[in-house]
């Protein structure tokens, strides 16, 4: 029987919903808040106003796009967490009503188990991951590496301890004050940049966790002391220092990754989250395909950040296990996968 599922998706500063037929995405849209630009951040309250504003159009441009009327949807799916409350609560609202007034199954799902079967979305050129795999979820609020058993069995392996991977590419940003978000930018300068021309520190941590706040540390101190001699110092150096500072981070990644794949001797590797957009961290995956042998998984990057399509997709796995919330449900900031 075919399954038509609404995903929705607000935990941080994008607002989305998609729709799935089955493991088929029939549309995706999301609304950017640029209002966070001139702040250098994601500001909580002001994310959770643009939420209000921007679900209804969201919502009603997915059914469009997908030519489904609202009383064709098998159940509505939301992200319940982790992710900023006041977000969550407007996705979380909204798709009780919804559920509410078409009779339908309300199913709550976990934002970062979303981001991991996005790698199940029926595309072509897409391939679904083999189990086990691991999963390197990196974005600006996460960065884990999870042994992925099937669709509903995880073991986070690493995760950080302090900064997530978009953070330290944000924060950095920030200290040479580029705006925010700052990886993409990075990423572009570092293009024309030498990344050995300047060295920051990398933490020694054992196991598989991340760290990245000693980085920004050593970035700033860094920063702070080249442009006593020479207030230009960061302007004349853009290139090298975002070209030094993204390999710095994709390093500290790949040990971690590098460490799992020996360790647990899993040769599958899928990548998720807005940071795997990162073109060296790309190209390092695809050269460990060429040199090592690595299966290696890269959803199109509208699966990749934070999508309606992902929630949707995790709705439809949950709906065949029958697995439904009540309407007494709630979001939380914090939530284990
Ligand atoms: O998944 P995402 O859209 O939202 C969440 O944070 O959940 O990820 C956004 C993060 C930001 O920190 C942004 O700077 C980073 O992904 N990002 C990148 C690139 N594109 C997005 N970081 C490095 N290189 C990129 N090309
Ligand atoms: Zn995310």
């Amino acid at each position: 029987m075919d399954e038509i599922i609404l995903g929705i998706e607000s935990s941080c500063d994008d607002t989305s919903a998609g729709i799935a037929l089955n493991r088929q995405i029939l549309a995706n849209v999301t609304a950017n808040q640029e209002i966070h630009q001139q702040f250098g951040g994601v500001v909580p309250e002001l994310a959770s106003r643009a939420h209000q504003q921007n679900i209804v159009p969201v919502v009603d441009t997915a059914l469009k796009k997908a030519k489904i009327k609202p009383e064709q949807l098998s159940a509505v799916a939301f992200t319940s967490g982790p992710g900023l409350l006041g977000s969550l609560l407007v996705g979380t609202s909204f798709a009780k009503s919804m559920a509410l007034a078409l009779d339908i199954p309300l199913i709550e799902v976990n934002h970062m188990q979303a981001h991991i079967l996005a790698h199940f979305i029926e595309k072509e050129g897409m391939q679904a991951p083999e189990f086990p795999f691991l999963c390197l979820t990196v974005s600006g609020g996460h960065t884990q590496i999870v042994l992925v058993k099937s669709h509903f069995d995880y073991e986070i392996i690493g995760q950080t301890l302090d900064d997530a991977a978009g953070e330290a590419f944000d924060k950095a940003a920030k200290i040479m004050s580029l705006p925010y978000p700052g990886g993409p930018l990075i990423d572009q300068y570092a293009n024309r940049g030498n990344p050995e021309r300047f060295e920051f520190a990398k933490p020694r941590l054992p196991g598989y966790d991340f760290s990245f706040s000693g980085l920004k540390t050593s970035i700033l101190y860094f920063l702070q002391d080249k442009v006593k001699g020479d207030p230009d110092f960061v302007q004349k150096n853009l290139y090298d220092l975002c070209a030094s500072i993204q390999t710095t981070i994709v390093e500290i990644l790949f040990d971690k990754v590098e460490k799992a794949v020996s360790d647990l001797n899993i040769q599958h590797i899928a990548i998720a989250g807005g940071v795997s957009a990162n073109s060296l961290l790309r190209s390092e995956l695809e050269k460990r395909k060429r040199e090592l042998g690595w299966n290696i998984y890269i959803p199109d990057f509208e699966y990749c950040t934070d999508n309606g399509a992902m929630i949707a997709l995790t709705g439809y796995y949950k709906l065949i296990h029958r697995d439904f919330s009540d309407m007494t449900v709630t979001a939380a900031a914090r939530m284990k996968l």
